[in-house]
Parts: structure tokens; C-alpha cells; sequence
């Protein structure tokens, strides 16, 4: 199964990051599978740790892959790190094992410490549906333009009928991606669309 996650790093230099990640759980060990190149990928080759943090709150997949990359961070508990200040959960997690790839590593990871926060509140489509945009949002170089306007008519279903503030918010700053990646490929240059995430 895999989860989809905001994962807390520290970079060689102790320079904080925050990044979402699907993580795949095999046995007793959490995958974390970074394409190339990733400061992701970058820390946890550095360090060996990292946490993974547990949200319900989708303005930080959102955020993240649309540059609001600033959430409040606090040192972690048992390992050099750092996780969300505010999450539902957090495990702080080692690095057991490389599957190395030139493409996507696999990163086994082991449980050293786990915290819960606060009880989850519950199912909301909205904030399944910002998830699902977000990560179209970080293909849109590679994906048909016509399926990501297929699927973001589709999700806005979801975000119209059931969405909260917090839902709103995130769902505003990825249409506002699509859109100025809409108006780039639609640029009179002829230039390529650029990679935006
Ligand atoms: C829900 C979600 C899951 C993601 N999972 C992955 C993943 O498993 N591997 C990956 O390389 N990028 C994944 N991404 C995209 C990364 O978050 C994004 O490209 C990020 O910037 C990673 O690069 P970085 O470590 O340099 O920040 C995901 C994005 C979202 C929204």
C-alpha cells in the first residue's frame, strides 16, 4: 500500500526540506522512492534519516508542489531532524537499505520513533481530490494536456461539493498552475513548455 506523505529532510549542510512522497510500506520497512534529482533523494543519501509526516491538511501537498514550501518545522524527537509542527502523525525514520537505480532509487527505511498528534477527522473528497491535482501538477510536462484538463474538470466535482476553507485554498494555487502552464505551452515563441514543479 502506499500512503502519500510529506517527508522532512536534513540536507548535508542542515538545511531543512519538505517534499511529498507516496511511501510504500513492504513488511517492516517504508519505501521512499525519489526520482532523479531530488533533495530528497540528496538527504537521505547524506544522512541516512528522515521523517514522514502524517497530514490531513492538503494545502501542504498542494503548497509544496507549487512552491509554498515554508510550514512550520520542529526538531524531531529521537533522530536529527526535523518534522511538521502541525501534523496528525509523524514517524522518524533510518535508512536500512539502497536499492539504487539511475532512475528511482528505493530507499528502505525503518521505524525508530513514531508520535501521534491528533486523531484523524475523517474522510473529505476535496482534499483527496487537491491530492490527486497535485500530483498531476508535478507530471504536467509529461502528461496530455487534454487528460489534465479531463481530470481537472473531474476532480473540481469533489472540490465544489465538499471542500472546506483549507481545501479551497490549495485547490485555488493548482489551478492557477495548470493555468499559467496552460498559458506557457500557449506562448506565440513556440518555445517548450518548461518543467514548473
Ligand atoms: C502526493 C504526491 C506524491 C508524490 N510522490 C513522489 C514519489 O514517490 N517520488 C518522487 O520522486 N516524487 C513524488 N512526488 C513529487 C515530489 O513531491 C516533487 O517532485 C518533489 O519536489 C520531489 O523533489 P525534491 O526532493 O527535490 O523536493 C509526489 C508528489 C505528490 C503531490
Amino acid at each position: 500500500m502506499i500512503l502519500e506523505t510529506i517527508v522532512t529532510t536534513l540536507g548535508a549542510d542542515g538545511t531543512p526540506h519538505i517534499a511529498p512522497f507516496g511511501v510504500t510500506r513492504e513488511g517492516e520497512d517504508l519505501v521512499i522512492a525519489p526520482f532523479r534529482p531530488s533533495v530528497t533523494l540528496a538527504a537521505l543519501e547524506a544522512t541516512g534519516r528522515a521523517v514522514v509526516n502524517l497530514t490531513d491538511d492538503a494545502r501542504l501537498f498542494a503548497g509544496c508542489l507549487t512552491g509554498r514550501r515554508d510550514w512550520p518545522l520542529v526538531p524531531a524527537t529521537a533522530i536529527a531532524g526535523v518534522r511538521l509542527a502541525d501534523s496528525l502523525a509523524h514517524w522518524e525514520v533510518e535508512v536500512v537499505r539502497i536499492e539504487d537505480d539511475p532512475v528511482r532509487p528505493r530507499f528502505h527505511c525503518r521505524s525508530v520513533h513514531e508520535e501521534a498528534h491528533r486523531p484523524f477527522a475523517g474522510h473529505n473528497r476535496a482534499a483527496a481530490a487537491v491530492i490527486e491535482a497535485a500530483i498531476l501538477c508535478s507530471r504536467l510536462h509529461m502528461l496530455p494536456w487534454e487528460k489534465v484538463e479531463r481530470e481537472m474538470a473531474y476532480l473540481t466535482i469533489a472540490v465544489e461539493k465538499t471542500a472546506g476553507p483549507r481545501e479551497r485554498e490549495a485547490w485555488g494555487w493548482l489551478s492557477d498552475r495548470v493555468a499559467a502552464f496552460r498559458a506557457e505551452m500557449r506562448s506565440p515563441d513556440g518555445t517548450k513548455p518548461q518543467v514548473l514543479s
